[in-house]
């Protein structure tokens, strides 16, 4: 395998992966983004012209997929409308990019005969107690939440479907709440690291008790790699790295790390439909395929996420004032 397509390459995760993909191999890249609002070319800088090449391009225009995937080894379909807050306030675009751009993408991949890894959440299986001894596994029943979460879960079930029916070469890995460089600042973590840089109080949902389980990005691009290299065609692999926190902890963690009071907060209307916790095991990906996390201690990682928003205003600065309008217009 020595050339990848990947979709959604321009955003968060997408992005961190095509950087791991220039360092860690001598894979060939394409990638292929709408560029959203959430996606950024700046992202991409400083990649190899002789190895890396950007499409502008929508997953949902059949003949831009065909053409592509026709000439690549492999797709990583990355793309998508991610944000929970953004699928309760508008739907559709979910919908279009989620759905319909998935089975754009399988029908192509099916008529080339290619291989094709598929990057889900594991928002698809709803959401845990606070005190539920059990994690999410591959066998968890799907019960997504939110319109985003849903339309995840329809893409999955369509994954699976092309598999079984057409025989497709497919994978999917399901992971937790990443963080990491590069994430557009209308997520949790971004969010409050650049409003403590602008002197803005950082907003809680709610009492703040809700739990994610944090992987660094890196660490989700290692596992994707390694799912591309020894994935079993028609598994499923989850995607965690034991980061449970829960969300009031991170707060008053980024407060404390960029030197203000750990109180420095404000509770703001909470999320509708809010999932409480989510939480990986992930000794699937561990046992049958070796995988480890690198990035172990989050608050190391976190401070160098920070001090990556320090250093990287003229990346976040252009969306901060609209998104947070956005928010402030829902009391958020
Ligand atoms: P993101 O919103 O930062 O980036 C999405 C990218 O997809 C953007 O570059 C955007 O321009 C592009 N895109 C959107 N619609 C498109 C279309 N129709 N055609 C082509 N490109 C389009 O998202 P992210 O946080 O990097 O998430 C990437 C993937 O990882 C998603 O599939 C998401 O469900 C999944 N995921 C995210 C997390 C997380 O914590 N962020 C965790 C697990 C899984
Ligand atoms: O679990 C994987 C998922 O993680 C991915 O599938 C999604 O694409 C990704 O956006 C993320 O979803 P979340 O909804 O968990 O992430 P978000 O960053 O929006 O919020 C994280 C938690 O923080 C959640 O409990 C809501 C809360 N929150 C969020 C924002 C933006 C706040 O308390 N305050 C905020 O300002």
């Amino acid at each position: 395998m020595t050339h990848l397509l990947v979709t959604g390459g321009a955003g968060f995760i997408g992005s961190n992966f095509v950087h791991h993909v220039i360092d860690h191999t001598d894979y060939q890249v394409t990638v292929l983004d709408k560029l959203t609002y959430a996606g950024n070319l700046a992202s991409l800088n400083g990649l190899p012209d002789d190895r890396f090449a950007f499409v502008h391009g929508d997953i949902t225009d059949a003949t831009v997929v065909d053409d592509l995937v026709a000439r690549a080894d492999a797709v990583v379909h990355y793309a998508a409308e991610s944000h929970n807050d953004n699928s309760l306030h508008d739907p559709r675009p979910f919908l279009d990019t989620n759905i319909i751009g998935t089975f754009t993408l399988l029908e192509a991949a099916r008529k080339h005969g290619t291989r094709f890894h598929h990057i889900s959440t594991d928002e698809v299986y709803g959401d845990l107690e606070l005190d539920d001894p059990e994690r999410f596994t591959e066998a968890t029943p799907y019960n997504p939440s939110s319109p985003y979460s849903s339309t995840k879960a329809g893409s999955d079930l369509l994954v699976r479907a092309w598999v079984r029916s057409f025989g497709l070469q497919a994978t999917i890995s399901n992971c937790s709440n990443n963080y990491g460089p590069y994430q557009h600042v209308e997520k949790f973590i971004p969010r409050q690291i650049t409003n403590v840089i602008r002197g803005i109080r950082p907003k809680l949902y709610g009492a703040g008790e809700n739990v994610r389980d944090w992987i660094h990005a890196d660490d989700h691009s290692s596992a994707v790699l390694t799912i591309l290299d020894r994935g079993v065609i028609g598994e499923t692999y989850l995607i965690g790295a034991d980061g449970e926190r829960n969300n009031k902890a991170v707060v008053e963690l980024i407060l404390e790390l960029m030197g203000e009071p750990r109180d420095a907060y404000d509770h703001v209307t909470d999320r509708a439909g809010h999932d409480l916790r989510y939480a990986i095991d992930s000794t699937k990906l561990r046992d049958e395929l070796g995988w480890r996390p690198q990035f172990g201690d989050f608050e190391s990682g976190l401070t160098a996420t920070i001090d990556w928003y320090r250093t990287n205003e003229s990346w976040w600065a252009p969306a901060k004032d609209s998104t947070e309008a956005f928010y402030a217009s829902k009391g958020q």
